[in-house]
């Protein structure tokens, strides 16, 4: 028996609703925060996600599904986030030319060879935003908002909003300094990553998931102790826009963010309950990255959401599924001629957009209202050889228990 690929998962029709729920709510606060929709290939050129994410990150150097392609010598990967890929498109297609602020969001899956375990897993799916040409702090208080009104609509409680800011590219060289001089001390303990880390990019070095390196990681310098002015002004007046909309936010030196990409304002919305995966959101702003990837300077800044950690927490909270679609009506048959009439009659209503069911597996009479019960039809109807002689049948109310005589070429559902 073939089995799926392992940290890879099957969502069926009983779960379903419950994603196309938090689907909507997503999709419907885009749309009031004024986001269109992004669609972008699963794959693109690994060279993306190397400059784009950064290639001393764990993402590319221990998670990608990277492969040569069959006809180019060309390196491909399946995408382990979306933000590279929006802003490879952004520049590809001439965005930049259009009236700032750009704001796309989407909803997507991504991939990650990571250990699997509760609220992690190689294929994920994410909901992005993304808003490019804005550097003012109140283009990041919007992006929070964004965020916060999603968990909000969805009822959940419980999630803290870390926030954090990691400094621009004038504040950065000091603090790499002090990384250098921290972590450097220490330099026999690290690991053979965080050893070649603290040569490439010591800000990684935060984020070593290894026992050693990320004790080590505890006692490093902060990066709000190394802010410009400037950088320092922005968060302040961040946490202004944030007090003044009630979004609560705890200051957290701790969040670096994983990826490359981020400067200034970083941020994670963590949950509670849900065990060691508990960010169910990560963002922040990245200034640096729509040069980096061939466009001209253009501030960014966006977050992630993963649906799966979204679904743990609702379902931590005893937040209930929504209840499934139940048919308007079954049609119940009595025979060959009836049971042919009983399939034509249920095109011809579920043609004027009805939900109606009729019996495919040749289930006795009785079994055939036993089974509609078990479904929760609103109304049944029962064709016999009378119902097709004088083309005329009895329109059940299951919660009433009332029934109306109908024509069977005509009528339409209450
Ligand atoms: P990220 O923190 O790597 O950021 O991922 C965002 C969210 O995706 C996480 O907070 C988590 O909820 C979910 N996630 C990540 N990995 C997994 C996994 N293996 N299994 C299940 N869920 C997962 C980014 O991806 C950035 N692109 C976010 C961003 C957008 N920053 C700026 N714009």
């Amino acid at each position: 028996m073939i089995q799926k690929i392992k940290g890879t998962i099957d969502v069926l029709p009983d779960e379903t609703p419950l994603y196309r729920k938090i689907e909507t709510v997503m999709r419907e606060e885009a749309k009031n925060y004024g986001f269109g929709e992004i669609r972008t290939p699963t794959f693109e050129n690994t060279e993306l996600f190397e400059r784009g994410v950064g290639d001393t990150t764990d993402v590319v150097q221990k998670e990608m599904y990277t492969f040569v392609d069959r006809d180019e010598n060309r390196r491909i990967s399946l995408r382990p986030e979306g933000t590279a890929s929006v802003v490879r498109a952004l520049i590809e297609h001439g965005c930049q030319s259009e009236p700032m602020p750009l704001k796309y969001y989407y909803l997507i899956s991504c991939f990650r060879h990571e250990a699997p375990q509760a609220g992690r897993s190689r294929e994920f799916f994410q909901f992005g935003a993304e808003l490019f040409g804005a550097d003012s702090p109140a283009a990041d208080a919007t992006m929070i908002a964004l965020a916060s009104s999603v968990f909000r609509r969805l009822g959940l409680s419980g999630i803290t909003l870390h926030l954090n800011s990691i400094g621009c590219k004038n504040c950065r060289p000091n603090y790499r300094s002090a990384l250098v001089s921290y972590f450097g001390s220490h330099r026999e303990q690290l690991c053979d990553t965080c050893k070649t880390r603290l040569e490439k990019n010591p800000l990684r070095l935060l984020d070593c998931k290894s026992p050693i390196c990320s004790e080590i990681a505890k006692g490093a310098p902060k990066t709000v102790d190394y802010l410009c002015e400037d950088c320092k002004k922005h968060f302040n007046t961040l946490t202004r826009l944030l007090d003044g909309m009630g979004i609560a936010y705890v200051v957290d030196p701790a969040i670096v963010r994983g990826l490359d990409y981020y400067t200034r304002t970083v941020f994670e919305f963590i949950a509670d309950g849900i065990g060691a995966q508990s960010t169910v959101c990560g963002g922040g702003r990245y200034d640096g990255l729509v040069e980096e990837l061939g466009g001209s300077p253009l501030p960014a800044i966006g977050f992630a959401m993963g649906l799966t950690r979204v679904i743990l927490a609702l379902r931590a909270q005893g937040i209930a599924d929504p209840t499934p679609d139940v048919p308007r009506l079954y049609i119940a048959a009595l025979g060959d001629e009836a049971s042919v009439a009983a399939s034509v009659i249920t095109e011809r209503l579920r043609r004027t957009g009805a939900f109606v069911e009729c019996d495919l597996v040749g289930r006795s009479l009785k079994a055939q209202m036993k089974y509609a019960n078990k479904i929760g039809a609103d109304y049944t109807l029962i064709l016999g050889d009378n119902e097709l002689a004088s083309r005329r049948a009895f329109l059940r109310d299951m919660k009433n228990s009332t029934q109306t005589e109908v024509d069977l070429d005509t009528f339409t559902l209450p």
